[in-house]
Order: C-alpha cells, then sequence, then structure tokens
C-alpha cells in the first residue's frame, strides 16, 4: 500500500516569525483534578452484523451443527458424475434437547456424493496455512471415507484430506492439512467415498492461525485489533442480544459454556430485526461462549463487564417481561456467573471454570443488569437483583441502564430514579448526529460528583441518522467522537468506563452502520472512529490534569475541544486538541507547576482533508495517525493545528 504522508500540521517555536495571536491553553500539571480509572476506554463486543460467528469466531463452517431452522442452509449437495446418494436429516430431540440433528448419508458407490459449505459469504483461505478439518460420525452400514476439499471460486481444489469413520458408536474424526492458494471465496466440500451409511454432525473447519493458536479459536487479526487498543474492559455479549427479540431467544451464559458440541443454537435476533437488512443465515453457534469472552478479556488485558438479562426482553421489541415472582431463574443465572468467574475449585461453579481449563479466577469486578431497559418495570426488576448481588458480592460494582438515550422521558425517569437509590454506574448510550457531540462535550462539567458513576456505555455519531443503512464511518463523525471524549476524559472523576458501538461488521453480512472494525472473509481495518478510540485509549494517562483558557476549559470556544493528563508510568503530559474548525489554528500550550520537562515532545496527528473521507478494505489507513517530533520553548510549545485534525502531544517530564 502506498501512502503518501504529509505532515501539514507543525509546531515552532514560540519565537517564530509567524504572524498570527495563538490561541493561549495553561496545563496546571501540579493541579490533577482526577485519578483516570484503567478501565476509562474499553470495548463493546456484541453478536452483531456477523461480529462473532462469521467473524470473530473462526470457524468458517456455517450452520455445522445441521441446526439453523432449514437443516441444510449454508450446505448444497454435490454430485460426481452418477452418484446417488442421500441426505436425510434425523431429529434425536426425544433423546438430546440440545443440538439434536444429525445428518444421516447414504452413498451408493460408484462415485462420490457429498455436502458442500459456503461458509459466511465465502470462506477465507491462505496459502500454505493448515486448516483443521473435524467431522463427529458414526458409521451405520458399510464403509466410508470422509474427504474434505477447499475450492476456490472457480471450483479448483485447494487442499483435502480425508478420514475414515469406524466402528458404530459416534466419534469426533480430525485431520489438518495445507491450503494451496489464496482465496477470500472458497468453499468446503465434503465428500463421502465408498458405499454405505453413515451419521454425521459438527462438521468443522477452523484456520491454524487462530489468536494464541487456541483450538475453537478466534481470528487473530481481529484479536489483533482489539489488543492494540490496550481496552480498560471488554463488555459482553452486547447489547440488544442479551435481552432477545423475546424471552425465549434471550442469552443465557449457562447454554454457552462445555463441550462446543452440546451447545445449544438460536437464531440470532438480528436475523429479522431491520427489513432492509435481513440476514436468514444469521444464529448464534455459541462456539465463542462465555468462557471464551473471559478469556478474551484475559487475553487482551481488558476488565470483563458481562451484560445479564434481567428479566426483560428487548423493549424495542416484544418487550416481555418475567413476573417478578418468577424472576429467580434469572437472578440465580447471576449469582452463578460471578461464582464462575471468581469462585475457586471448591464451589460448584468454580470447579466447573476449574475443569473447563481455567483454574485461576477472572476476577469479576462489574456486571452489568439489564441491557437498554426502561420504566418501572426495570426498576423494579433491578432492585430485585441489587440486592441478591449486593447481599452476597458486596464488592462487585452493578452496571444499571439508564435506557437508549441521553435525554428524554426514558432517561429523565430512570436517571433520578436510579440516583436516588444511589447505584453504583449508570450506563448512557448515544447514537447521535456529530453535531450533537461537539455540543455536549460539556455534558458531564457539571454532573454531581458524588452521585453514581457513569459508563458511556454505547456511542457512535450517526452520519445521517440511527440506524440509517446509509451511515458511514466518516472522519466528521470520528473527529465530533474525539471533540466529545475530551469531555469524558476531563470529567474522568465521574466517567470511569466509556465504549464505542457496534464494535464489529462484516462488509458483505452487516445490519448496522456505523461500526468501529469492518472486515470480510480475509481483511479487516480500524475506521477514523477506531484511530479515534486507539489513540484515546493508549494515552489515557493516571490523571487529569486542568487545561484552561482564560480560566476556562476548552470545550468549543473557537471550535478547540481539549483536555490533559499525567502519565505516572511514562513520566509524561498528554495533551489531546480537537480542531473542528475548517481553518488551521495557532495554539500555544504552557506548561505550569512542574519543574522538569523535555525540550521535545511527540505529536499524533489524526486527519483528513475531507470530513467525508472514510477508510475501507483497499485503502484501510486513509484516515490514521501521523507521528512527528516537535521542539518546545521552555514551558512552552506553539502549534499550527490543521483544520478539522485531532492532535495528541506527549511531553516526557523525566
Ligand atoms: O449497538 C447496537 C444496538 O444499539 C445495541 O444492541 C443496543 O444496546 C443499542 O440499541
Amino acid at each position: 500500500m502506498n501512502r503518501v504522508i504529509t505532515v501539514v500540521l507543525f509546531c515552532f517555536l514560540v519565537t517564530s516569525a509567524l504572524a498570527q495571536k495563538p490561541y493561549q491553553v495553561v496545563v496546571k500539571a501540579n493541579q490533577p483534578t482526577a485519578t483516570v480509572q484503567p478501565t476509562m476506554w474499553g470495548i463493546f463486543f456484541e453478536d452483531i452484523n456477523f461480529g462473532a460467528d462469521g467473524g470473530i469466531y473462526a470457524e468458517l463452517v456455517k450452520n455445522r451443527s445441521f441446526e439453523f431452522t432449514k437443516p441444510l442452509m449454508g450446505w448444497k449437495e454435490q454430485k460426481k458424475s452418477n452418484a446417488t446418494g442421500n441426505v436425510l436429516i434425523i431429529n434425536n430431540g426425544e433423546l438430546k434437547n440440545t443440538n439434536p440433528r444429525v445428518a444421516r448419508v447414504t452413498i451408493n458407490g460408484d462415485d462420490h456424493f457429498g455436502l458442500q459449505n459456503e461458509g459466511f459469504r465465502g470462506m477465507g483461505i491462505k496459502k500454505d496455512l493448515q486448516y483443521h478439518f473435524s467431522i463427529w460420525a458414526r458409521p451405520v452400514k458399510g464403509n466410508v471415507t470422509v474427504r474434505a476439499e477447499l475450492i476456490d471460486a472457480t471450483g479448483k481444489s485447494i487442499g483435502t484430506a480425508s478420514v475414515t469413520p469406524a466402528g458404530d458408536q459416534w466419534k469426533k474424526y480430525e485431520v489438518s492439512f495445507a491450503a494451496t492458494a489464496t482465496e477470500a471465496k472458497a468453499k468446503l466440500n465434503v465428500w463421502f467415498e465408498g458405499k454405505g451409511i453413515i451419521d454425521t454432525d459438527m462438521i468443522s473447519l477452523f484456520p491454524g492461525d487462530t489468536w494464541k493458536q487456541r483450538p475453537n479459536g478466534l481470528r487473530a487479526d481481529l484479536v489483533q485489533l482489539l489488543y492494540d487498543m490496550k481496552p480498560g474492559f471488554l463488555r459482553f455479549p452486547g447489547g440488544c442480544i442479551v435481552e432477545g427479540y423475546e424471552l425465549g431467544n434471550r442469552y443465557q451464559w449457562k447454554k454457552t459454556i462445555g463441550k462446543v458440541e452440546d451447545r445449544e443454537l438460536i437464531i440470532n435476533r438480528w436475523n429479522t430485526e431491520f427489513a432492509h437488512r435481513l440476514t436468514p443465515d444469521y444464529f448464534q453457534s455459541y462456539g465463542l461462549g462465555f468462557l471464551e469472552y473471559f478469556q478474551l478479556a484475559e487475553d487482551i488485558g481488558a476488565e470483563p463487564l458481562p451484560i445479564l438479562n434481567c428479566g426483560m426482553a428487548c423493549q424495542f421489541n416484544s418487550a416481555e417481561v418475567v413476573p417478578l415472582d418468577q424472576l429467580d431463574p434469572y437472578l440465580q443465572d447471576a449469582l452463578d456467573l460471578i461464582e464462575f468467574a471468581n469462585g475457586s475449585a471448591e464451589t460448584k461453579w468454580g470447579k466447573l471454570r476449574t475443569e473447563l481449563g481455567h483454574p485461576t479466577p477472572f476476577n469479576l469486578k462489574l456486571l452489568g443488569v439489564g441491557n437498554e431497559q426502561w420504566g418501572p418495570q426495570y426498576v423494579e426488576r433491578y432492585k430485585v437483583f441489587a440486592k441478591a448481588i449486593k447481599e452476597k458480592y458486596p464488592s462487585v460494582k452493578i452496571v444499571t441502564s439508564v435506557g437508549p438515550s441521553p435525554d428524554g422521558d426514558l432517561f429523565n425517569y430512570l436517571n433520578p430514579t436510579f440516583r436516588s437509590m444511589n447505584v453504583d454506574i449508570l450506563d448512557e448510550h448515544y447514537y447521535q448526529k456529530p453535531e450533537w457531540f461537539l455540543k455536549n462535550a460539556n455534558r458531564y462539567d457539571n454532573y454531581d460528583r458524588k452521585g453514581p458513576k457513569i459508563f458511556a456505555g454505547e456511542y457512535a455519531a450517526q452520519s445521517i441518522s440511527t440506524v440509517n443503512p446509509e451511515n458511514r464511518n466518516t472522519w466528521q463523525c470520528a473527529l465530533a467522537e474525539a471533540a466529545f471524549m475530551t469531555g469524558l476524559e476531563r470529567n474522568a472523576d465521574v466517567v470511569q468506563m466509556a465504549s464505542y458501538a457496534p464494535l464489529f461488521a462484516h462488509t458483505e453480512a452487516w445490519q448496522w452502520t456505523p461500526d468501529l472494525i469492518w472486515f470480510d472473509n480475509l481483511r479487516s481495518y480500524g475506521t477514523p472512529n477506531y484511530y479515534v478510540q486507539k489513540l484515546f485509549s493508549i494515552n489515557k494517562g493516571s490523571k487529569v490534569l486542568p487545561l484552561l483558557h482564560d480560566n476556562a476549559v476548552v470545550e468549543g470556544n473557537d471550535g478547540l475541544y481539549a483536555s490533559a493528563v499525567s502519565d505516572d508510568k511514562e513520566h509524561a503530559i498528554i495533551v489531546k486538541i480537537v480542531n473542528s474548525k475548517n481553518t488551521n489554528q495557532q495554539v500555544e500550550i504552557a506548561l505550569e507547576g512542574i519543574a522538569k520537562i523535555s525540550s521535545s515532545a511527540t505529536m499524533t496527528v489524526l486527519k483528513s482533508e475531507n470530513l467525508e473521507s472514510v477508510n475501507s478494505l483497499d485503502d484501510p489507513k486513509h484516515v490514521s495517525p501521523v507521528e512527528q517530533r516537535v521542539e518546545l520553548k521552555g514551558k512552552k510549545l506553539n502549534c499550527l493545528l490543521s483544520a478539522e485534525s485531532f492532535t495528541i502531544i506527549k511531553i516526557s517530564t523525566r
């Protein structure tokens, strides 16, 4: 990828000959106003837009267990010459209520009969990489060999290997093979060779390069993008997916752990959510389940933040509630989850975690009760949860929803109600226009310092309007978010966590836009919004410092938005400034209350020549940070901020 890096933002000495009078700001290095929590900037994960199955969960076979509503969705019968095999779907529901279906394949000899899997909009295959094929099988009659074969978009074979099931019991058979070519739209043929009858289930193909090479693992490029953000927390598994369209398809964490072949698949609620983006092949296999989410959080150094259903289905959909006297199973799920995460091997659920391969507790400190709920029905249910959780686990902090919007009737009822109950953390959501983000950069300046902490749990600037399929991850949106985030940082005594939403989207299978990270079967990229999130997170610092112009905070004056932190570990002062104006601006930063600073600083600039700019699979770093060294004069730095830019200045105080 060729890229011409033009640094148009530059700094020069105060004594420079340039004429424009700089906008003066002062950073008071010896007057910290708040501690920045390690959790400050985090990740919101939801299985939307093929985020899990077809996305970060590296399984390449769609409908591997024939449990989609249409059992052969994603599969196609394949016949070579005159083969006369057939497939019969058998439902063992009376014996087994999770994964009850199997595919019975009968082949009559002479030639080959098979099933072809189309993957999740194809399969992304890499030349020379090992692929791990597995199948559960039980020979019923005769001798049948199963041959896996990857084919490219033209039908050419790009890798193959066989297993020969034996005996008359169910068993998992595995074989690995290398792909001979790279292909974004590969398919998997599963040939049945010989003569006989064989029962099959859980036909699976994983790449050999999953994150940390874990079996049943995650797509490494996508996890890497998360890891690079150094996130403070990982919220999972959503989002509305927690609630379900109706209670019957709510997220139940206990069904997502244990043997993968025994996890009960259900429809993904985003399958049918938007008439304009129907996704009939969207289901939840739960191959990525709660143990894997906890593991992911641990791998990327983030605090786990699970959100649980509180007895309410999505209020945008069926809005069903569980009667208060029937809440027990929901409540028990919450208490058991804490034990699963934190309990010793002597406890029931801690023992299970240990048996599943993770003896060390996950040290869960945060738990969400309900996703985006509202109304007195939520408050009633929340109270039951809070009482039980606090009685047993007083140190666990509960995240509480204040509804889907940052204002309006729903918010105005829940906000004072929960404040009067002195809850731990309020989860605010804002899917708003870029202008809203600019206007609300001061939202938290006057929040009650003694009240609940704030989790800006879901936010994203919408280039057109919420859930509009034309929304794009433009530079304008990212810039407005950056401006708003200076306000979050400045108020880090109140705002202790924040995450952009949604996180992932498959370019061919999304339901909701904008999203932080986009991918296809082989490639992925961070949007301009991703770089904003990442820059805040990797520069989060430890203490908030006052950054003032004429003794006032900088939150829109002259189109500038700014905040500052000190970093105790790295011994640095970090200033973040957004210039939202369409003209360059000179700014003079004076550092006060500090004995020693370096004579040069690092300046990282995120900008674009056009507010409509976006990144893409073909131009993934079109809007991405550019770094340079700049010189200070004494304790002052004079900068020319480019029009419509976001700048981070890091000055060493060693
Ligand atoms: O992020 C997409 C959806 O937006 C989430 O599932 C929900 O919580 C919010 O309405």
